[in-house]
């Protein structure tokens, strides 16, 4: 089962380092690519994606049905050209998810199966972090065409994200690549790169699992938003919006390879 022509899923193996950020823009910068794109929030426990795109709990979804189980069609909601399907639009903002691993597993074949998410070139879908139920289960539940790995400049990001790039391989996932976020700031006053974190070694990287280094996006405050939505919205003729614009040509170009 495949809502769309190529789901590819953002995985990573910390929280933090950026997958959210990272599946959104990307969405964003394949929708310049005149793609129709869906973008999946399963990430559950911490649903970014409403905020990001300043959208809060939309009533008009069927919540309670949905909770019910059963026949239920979801609307995703448009923003910027995309149609995004997230938990976070069904619960208030203060509401957490009181739901087991196997009740997630149920919520991530509704929302995949039961939105009605039309035709698409490509879903994104943004996972939790770590190699848990619900990241063997999207591999389960649909035919996914690629993942996409996130990564810190750090050690401990890289070293959990060897074990994301296992799960994917060991359950027939093709690895399109990694991204590394948040590697090091440019100054904005001398223009020097300021390493922040201190950078893994070569044999303990990612990389050494020879998997291809998609993009480097440092650390930038225009990416944290400035209330005008995310980044390739609010600065698309920033370097780090064509950052992710050369990310999209890429995940694209391996998808049809
Ligand atoms: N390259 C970057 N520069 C600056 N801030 C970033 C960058 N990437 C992510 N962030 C910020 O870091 C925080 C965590 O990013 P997020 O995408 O939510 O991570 P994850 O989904 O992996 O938990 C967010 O506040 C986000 O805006
Ligand atoms: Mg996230």
């Amino acid at each position: 089962m495949s809502p769309a022509r190529h789901a590819i899923a953002v995985a990573s193996g910390k929280g933090g380092v950026g997958k959210s950020t990272v599946a959104l823009n990307l969405a964003l910068a394949l929708r310049d690519q005149d793609a129709r794109v869906g973008v999946l929030d399963a990430d559950f426990y911490g649903p970014d994606i409403p905020l990001m795109v300043n959208l809060k709990r939309d009533t008009s979804l069927k919540r309670w049905d949905f909770w019910r189980g059963g026949e239920v069609r979801l609307e995703p909601v448009e923003r910027y050209g995309l149609k995004l399907m997230s938990v976070g639009f069904l619960l208030g903002e203060q509401q957490s998810l009181p739901f087991s691993a196997m009740s997630l597993v149920m919520a991530l074949r509704q929302f995949l199966g039961g939105t009605n998410w039309g035709e698409l070139d490509y879903l994104v879908i943004d996972l939790p972090p770590g190699t848990a139920d619900l990241q063997e289960q999207v591999t389960q539940v649909l035919q996914l065409s690629g993942a996409v790995i996130v990564v810190g400049p750090q050690d401990a990001a890289h070293l959990d994200a060897k074990r994301v790039v296992e799960l994917f391989r060991l359950r027939h996932v093709r690895v399109l690549g990694g991204v590394e976020n948040m590697s090091g700031l440019v100054c904005p006053h001398c223009g020097e790169t300021i390493e922040v974190f201190p950078r893994v070694s070569d044999e303990r990287s990612l990389w050494s699992l020879g998997v291809r280094r998609l993009a480097t996006l440092p650390l930038d405050p225009t990416v944290v938003g400035n209330g005008h939505g995310p980044l390739l919205v609010a600065a698309p003729e920033s370097a780090q919006a064509e950052r992710f614009r050369a990310l999209a040509r890429d995940v694209g170009a391996a998808l049809e390879s």
